[in-house]
């Protein structure tokens, strides 16, 4: 139940509907002091229109309002204060909660497309954090979108075509190992990476060897689209271990191969409607030129070797994805430091007449920092991800061990609380902001982690099992502790919350209504006993169930799972 809304229409219906229901809903505030009431409306803005004193539009308005809902509705001076009646709407938020399993979802989006660009690691390198942040983002913004009814479609992007591939050939003819490759892909071919490079420094004739390699490998030659795809494979083999791990899929694997014979069509387009010009050979779109207001720098389109770049490869996706999917928004999960390259893009797209260019969405992110530093994969202090999740893993481990030596299935448990642990660090702060990673700290029961919001829900599961019984809703809740009023408050806000998320992208704003409902859920335990033998223990049970289900349903929104113990 949206109060404020709810608030604003029938203060409105006491004024003869004169006044538009947005405006009045924004003047509805939360008073601070409960004495004052669930909620308040301050009259002044009206005065003018009615010609009358703020004190008499109150008198009015509380004379005249329907109650139904409220407890009771008064005037204070200037303002109206509403009480809700608390039971009666408690009972209301908790059927809906427990009977439904989609609570808090709706279905804006009904019938509508979202394409979510996200993780796209290249090949041959690590997966860095990133990417993993884009991976992780990606996902949540996804089942975001879904709770408000839209379909999504999750594209990996895969940065597997450009000049560095045909280096890399060069490089395992010269030293590739098959064995030492298979045993550890990545790192071998980042090695043989390193390698020609450092050594092309002296060796002019590696770059041609790397060049010719290239041009093979756009040719169809057998023998270079063979070995790139097999470092294709091996690298997908090593990203899939962590997407298995943090329970992620795609539905499309599309990488920058995929458009290579797409992209021709898009450079004849361009040339087509004036956009490029020749610069020393190369192709370019000189917005610098062409909008001189929007500062973007110019986008190289083909090299003056007839190389094709990033943003060609982006144009023809973006194309792509238009015309495949029909998208009502076409999202890029992408790092800040990408901001130009999606606003050239789609400033190009808008040049070139393709309005729906505006559906287009750069979702940027911050960086990560490991400590306190910069995490680099050039200067080779890459920590694998793998391994960053075998860490939480085992931290995790040693905590469940302590709290709860005869769990169950605790290898399982110690795993989704890893994972959980690293996923909600990642997406708790407002995804524009850097975050600083420090395991030690994310794996912790206590604070503003994960695994807090995890604890709480298996506490709250643990009330409800040795209560022995399932909350039975039909009974009802007779009775709500004063102390709980704001558990049920911040339940009922859980819808809301979904449209702001969705609306903002920003998986940020679940991730602390689940803090604040585990903290609101925490205190009100501290001091309530549920578990009492009297008729009082019904109606609570009904709202731990109902925050049990609350939590499991948010942490779902993250990509989190919710064990029922730890
Ligand atoms: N592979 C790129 C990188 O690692 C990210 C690709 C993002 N997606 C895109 N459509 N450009 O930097």
């Amino acid at each position: 139940m949206n109060f404020t809304h709810i608030i604003a229409e029938k203060i409105n219906q006491t004024l003869e509907n004169t006044f538009d229901l947005d405006k009045l809903e924004k003047l509805v505030e939360k008073p601070k002091d409960l004495n004052r009431g669930d909620y308040a409306f301050p009259t002044f803005s009206l005065a003018a229109k009615f010609h009358e004193a703020p004190q008499k539009i109150a008198l009015k308005i509380a004379d005249e309002i329907d109650r139904t809902n409220f407890a009771n509705v008064k005037a204070v001076g200037p303002y109206v204060n509403f009480f809700i009646q608390r039971v009666e709407f408690t009972n209301q938020l908790l059927k809906e909660i427990l009977l439904n399993d989609d609570f808090g979802r709706n279905n804006q989006g009904a019938g509508k497309k979202i394409v979510i660009d996200m993780s796209s690691p290249n090949i041959a390198k690590p997966m860095s954090m990133g990417h993993l942040r884009s991976t992780v983002i990606g996902e949540a913004i996804s089942k975001i979108a879904k709770a408000n009814g839209y379909q999504t479609i999750k594209i990996n992007f895969l940065g597997d075509w450009g000049t560095q591939f045909g280096l890399m050939i060069a490089a395992y003819k010269l030293w590739g190992d098959d064995k030492l490759i298979n045993k550890n892909p990545v790192d071998e071919l980042v090695k043989l990476y390193v390698k020609i490079n450092k050594e092309s420094e002296t060796d002019k004739s590696l770059k041609d060897s790397g060049r010719a390699w290239f041009k093979k490998l756009e040719d169809g030659d057998p023998e270079a689209v063979k070995l790139w795809n097999w470092f294709k494979s091996v690298s997908l083999k090593e990203f899939q271990e962590v997407y298995d791990r943090l329970g992620v899929s795609f539905d499309s694997m599309n990488g920058e191969a995929f458009y290579n014979d797409k992209m021709e069509p898009v450079v004849k387009m361009l040339a087509s409607k004036g956009l490029l010009t020749e610069s020393q050979g190369a192709e370019i779109v000189d917005l610098p030129n062409l909008l001189p207001k929007d500062n973007y720098p110019i986008a190289m389109i083909k090299r003056s070797d007839g190389a094709t770049q990033y943003i060609t490869r982006d144009l023809a996706s973006a194309i792509y994805r238009h015309d495949a999917y029909d998208f009502a928004k076409s999202l890029y999960v992408v790092g800040a430091e990408q901001k130009d390259h999606f606003d050239q893009m789609k400033a190009i797209l808008k040049l070139a007449g393709d309005d729906w260019a505006d559906d287009i969405e750069h979702i940027g992110f911050g960086m990560i920092t490991m400590n306190g530093k910069k995490m680099s994969t050039r200067k080779g202090n890459i920590v694998p991800l793998v391994d960053v999740l075998d860490t939480a893993r085992q931290l995790a481990a040693e905590q469940i061990s302590e709290k709860n030596p005869g769990l169950e299935n605790a290898d399982h448990v110690a795993e989704e609380v890893g994972a959980g642990a690293v996923v909600f660090n990642d997406l708790q702060k407002d995804r524009n902001l850097s975050i600083d990673f420090n395991l030690e700290k994310i794996v912790q029961f206590e604070g503003d982690t994960g695994p807090y919001v995890q604890y709480t829900h298996a506490r709250a599961m643990s009330i409800l099992r040795k209560s022995g019984q399932q909350a039975i809703l039909n009974t009802g809740v007779t009775f709500v502790d004063e102390e709980a009023w704001p558990i049920v408050s911040r339940l009922s806000a859980y819808p809301e919350m979904i449209k702001r998320a969705w609306q903002l992208r920003e998986p940020s704003i679940v991730a602390k209504y689940l803090l604040s409902l585990a903290r609101d859920f925490n205190s009100y335990y501290a001091h309530t006993k549920i578990l009492v033998n009297n008729e009082k223990m019904q109606s609570r049970l009904s709202l731990v169930q109902g925050v049990c289900s609350v939590l499991k349903s948010g942490l779902n929104l993250l990509g989190v799972s919710a064990p029922n113990q730890m």
